[in-house]
């Protein structure tokens, strides 16, 4: 019988995590997931595969050597994917050096401890649209990379040193995907998208009055990451370790995203005054949306539009969910489970 192959995710309880644990099952795979202790459930996003017998729970941590070496001399991977982040690029700002701690040193220390284990071990690095910064759009593997945070020089500094870095030196498999935001049910509320569909959810319900946002002017190129993961996992698949631009091609302002979530809750929205004071109002003059200072971050990232040529011809991967189809999952998911509150 033929051995199962052997995947390793550092990052299993986060959103790609946990879609990319479920696909990989799914395509009979033993996968070993590594995750963090935290206070909050840590099984949150992946409680219906814990009883899996093809899922192996360890835990550990990026700032740990000996963590990844207990961890990944178990499990001898064939595959690591490395998800794991301190992914929230406004908190980058304030926590400088965990940053650069976990996204940039914990990337050397996983890959290093991976190939003691296994010399041709494949190795997923997930690098970011972020890196682009002020680059105008579309962004593709040839743009310019221009980091306006610390979380994105983080991950520049991990792809140059790391990625490039060790593929060039040394020859080790390791690919890296340039995904930009994709989003869903399981996306974290500090980020942007959730938050609208959480808070309008309760708004349309009545468990909550307004809700606060940044810039409405930024723009990003949102898909859905259960569609995303499967660019990762071809990545690994092919002959030689590349990197990839995994996006939809078609960008939306923060604003647009708010307009979208109430026309599919049926909140009348309209916009009144400008910048700090600009706020949302609905049926009966009542404001549900205003600005704060505290959402704008010290530098942003304007605009980011992908241009995924080279992964639909190489790697046959293409986006399936439109904008319209993932803010009318994500808002139907909220309102169904604040619903059962009631
Ligand atoms: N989080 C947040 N909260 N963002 C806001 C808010 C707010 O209240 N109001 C406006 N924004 C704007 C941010 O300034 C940013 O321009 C945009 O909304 C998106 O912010 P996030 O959802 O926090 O995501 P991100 O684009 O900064 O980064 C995400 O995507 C990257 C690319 O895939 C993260 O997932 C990164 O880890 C990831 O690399």
């Amino acid at each position: 019988m033929k051995e199962k192959k052997r995947a390793f995710i550092t990052g299993i309880t986060g959103q790609d995590g946990s879609y990319l644990a479920e696909y990989l099952i799914k395509k009979g795979y033993d996968v070993w997931g590594l995750m963090r202790r935290t206070s909050l459930d840590p099984l949150m996003r992946i409680h219906t595969m814990a009883d899996d017998r093809s899922l192996k729970l360890r835990y550990g941590n990026l700032r740990d050597t000996s963590s990844l070496q207990r961890a990944l001399e178990e499990a001898k991977p064939d595959e690591v994917y490395n998800l794991a982040a301190l992914s929230d690029v406004g908190i980058s700002f304030k926590c400088p050096e965990e940053t650069m701690e976990v996204n940039y040193y914990g990337v050397s220390r996983l890959i290093l401890e991976a190939v003691k284990v296994n010399k041709k071990v494949r190795i997923y690095q997930a690098s970011t649209s972020e890196m682009f910064g002020t680059t105008k759009p579309p962004q593709n593997e040839r743009s310019i990379f221009a980091p306006v945070s610390p979380y994105a020089e983080a991950k520049l500094m991990a792809y140059r040193d790391f990625v490039k870095g060790y593929r060039e030196q040394y020859g080790y498999f390791i690919a890296s995907g340039i995904l930009f935001n994709h989003e869903s049910p399981r996306r974290g509320e500090h980020f942007v998208t959730r938050k609208i569909t959480v808070s309008l959810a309760k708004i349309k319900l009545g468990l909550q009055k307004s809700f606060s946002l940044g810039n409405l002017d930024a723009r990003r190129d949102w898909g859905y990451a259960s569609n995303y993961v499967t660019a990762m996992h071809a990545m690994l698949q092919q002959k030689k370790p590349d990197d990839f631009v995994v996006a939809t091609g078609i960008s939306h302002s923060v604003r647009d995203f708010v307009e979208e979530a109430c026309k599919e809750l049926d909140i009348p929205l309209t916009w009144k005054g400008k910048s700090l004071k600009e706020v949302g109002v609905t049926k009966g003059n009542k404001t549900i949306v205003t600005i704060d200072k505290e959402f704008y971050r010290p530098a942003e990232v304007r605009a980011l539009c992908g241009d995924a040529t080279k992964a639909r011809t190489e790697l046959g991967w293409k986006p399936k969910v439109t904008f319209e189809e993932l803010v009318r999952m994500m808002t139907r998911a909220d309102l169904e489970h604040y619903k059962k509150s009631l």
